[in-house]
């Protein structure tokens, strides 16, 4: 499975991909393993995976992405055709991919919200790496997910009622993947990605 750490660079060609170099700010040793990115929907599991790529000159990868790319379908059609319980199939067979194929350099992971839902997803993303839980309130959630058309657990539905649930059921199964939690409502990208690198220089030092 070829996983995608090349990016588009500004002012490219249409056609054109090159391998994106980025000048660390603040390189880490994480002993060859990646920094997980955990939580509900619009939590800022992107921005603040670019945020820490940026900072520490560590690729991003995003499961979402990497599933629909092997799959060749985006999300909403994959929960339509083949249901929820086999994109969840999904998430699991890319983590134990990861833990078994180590990328060639450490990366951030950018996860989708459900990917805690599964205990052996849970255990996986505990031994990858230093995995982080961004706990944002449900009031933020609504705000930041207003625009979003493309994730299918939001389509047509009380988004509020969707989130009070999502946020009840999965909370302890997001505290019990993370090593860190952290409470991420009302700090900035930066603020967080600083935060991020910080306890993550701490974990790894360890080991
Ligand atoms: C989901 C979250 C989505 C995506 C899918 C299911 C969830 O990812 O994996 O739509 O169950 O919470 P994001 O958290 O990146 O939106």
């Amino acid at each position: 499975m070829p996983l995608q750490t090349r990016r588009r660079y500004a002012g490219a060609p249409e056609n054109e991909v090159r391998l994106m170099v980025v000048a660390p700010i603040h390189p880490l040793d994480t002993k060859g393993r990646p920094i997980i990115l955990v939580g509900l929907m619009g939590c800022g599991k992107t921005t603040v995976g670019k945020a820490l790529s940026k900072r520490t000159g560590m690729p991003l990868l995003d499961t979402d992405a990497i599933i629909e790319e092997q799959i060749g379908k985006p999300i909403p059609e994959i929960f339509a055709e083949q249901g929820e319980a086999h994109f969840r199939a999904l998430e699991t067979a890319l983590l134990r991919y990861l833990l078994y194929n180590p990328t060639p350099s450490p990366a951030v992971i950018s996860t989708g919200g459900g990917i805690v839902v599964r205990p052996e997803n849970r255990e996986l993303l505990r031994m990858l790496g230093f995995t982080v839980w961004l706990n944002v309130s449900v009031n933020a959630l609504l705000v930041r997910t207003a625009k979003s058309t493309n994730r299918p657990l939001l389509q047509n539905t009380d988004r509020r009622a969707v989130f009070n649930r999502l946020d009840a059921e999965r909370r302890p199964f997001y505290k019990e993947a993370a090593h860190l939690w952290l409470e991420a409502s009302c700090m900035d990208v930066n603020s967080v990605a600083v935060r991020v690198c910080e306890e993550a220089e701490r974990f790894f030092a360890a080991f």
